[in-house]
């Protein structure tokens, strides 16, 4: 038996412009709220334009992960790590991975920007719908994600990747899964697409097929197995973020025994239950104004026996805007 320590992270948005906030999520908040750049109307150049991060929250969650990442097995980042995945935006959320820190201070750069290089961790992440964007105004299967962060995720589109963790002094093994439902094209929306191709997903036969053949395979090697999915798999309240054939991937986890699933996406923090499969969603890291569901950061501490897999804790951070830091949600 052995226990693995992770924090995971989820919609940081980073892009080449902080502060920006897209129509449709202006019209979430209240409209007398200060420092945004993104004024809908005909006449602005942005309102269109994806939310993008807070630059005071990316800063702070540097901070936070540098300082908290004692005992830490892994980085896990369950997409929308850019705002957009046009390579300005990818670079940028790019620099905020690798940034060369400064000395004196570990979590930023010699520029003063935030990096999350200093913690050392290792990083697992995968893409999400806003990282293929192929453009401002949501046009799914872009292709730069894999060139600029192809150390991370090289398999292109729908592919799938593993991440192995195991400590030198024991025999158990935790694999994370991830798997990228990313559309191919707005053919896999439902609804009208231009609408809908700005948060669906498909959960690909193919794509599905792999995951469960590499879970099979880690299995039989006694290992225990997590499933990292940007798309949460169940019902959104918002069909505009749904993850079309959802119902398939709780089939297949079903099907192969693996019993977690760790999600972003709906930028809400909490963890829901689809036939027995706990959905652990991250709410979003970073991004600008998301004052009604906030910005979270989470440590996740679980406990592998062979293939059994528990989570033993689980915290939840919560940004408090008036003091400026991440604090434990009770
Ligand atoms: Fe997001």
């Amino acid at each position: 038996m052995d226990t693995f320590k992770f924090i995971h992270i989820s919609d940081l948005h980073i892009g080449s412009d902080p502060g920006r906030l897209h129509v449709w999520d202006y019209l979430r908040v209240v409209a007398h709220e200060k420092g945004y750049k993104g004024v809908p109307g005909l006449v602005s150049d942005s309102f269109y334009k994806p939310t993008s991060h807070d630059d005071d929250i990316a800063h702070k969650l540097a901070r936070f992960i540098f300082e908290n990442q004692e005992d830490v097995d892994l980085l896990l980042v369950s997409g929308d790590i850019a705002r957009t995945g046009v390579p300005a935006d990818l670079s940028a959320a790019l620099a905020y991975f690798e940034g060369k820190h400064s000395h004196q201070v570990p979590f930023q750069t010699g520029e003063r920007m935030p990096t999350l290089a200093g913690a050392g961790l290792s990083l697992f992440l995968l893409p999400g719908n806003h990282d293929r964007y192929a453009n401002d105004l949501g046009v799914p299967a872009g292709n730069h994600f894999d060139a600029i962060f192809g150390r991370y995720w090289d398999t292109g589109i729908r592919g799938t990747k593993t991440a192995l963790l195991r400590h030198s002094d024991a025999d158990d093994h935790l694999a994370f899964i991830a798997a990228d439902f990313s559309l191919r094209s707005e053919s896999e929306c439902i609804g009208v697409p231009w609408f809908s191709r700005w948060g669906q997903g498909m959960a690909g036969e193919d794509t599905l097929e792999e995951l469960v053949e590499k879970t099979k395979d880690h299995h039989e090697k006694g290992h225990g197995v997590v499933w990292v999915c940007h798309f949460p798999p169940t019902e959104p309240a918002e069909f505009t973020l749904r993850l079309n054939r959802w119902s398939s991937v709780i089939s297949a986890a079903k099907e192969c025994g693996v019993e977690h699933i760790f999600s972003g996406h709906l930028h809400r923090c909490g963890t829901f239950e689809e036939s027995g499969i706990k959905i652990i969603c991250a709410g979003s890291g970073t991004a600008f104004l998301e004052r009604a569901h906030g910005n979270w950061v989470h440590t996740i501490t679980v406990e592998v026996e062979k293939t059994n897999v528990r989570i033993l804790n689980k915290s939840d951070f919560r940004w408090n805007s008036s003091r400026k830091a991440f604090e434990a949600s009770v």
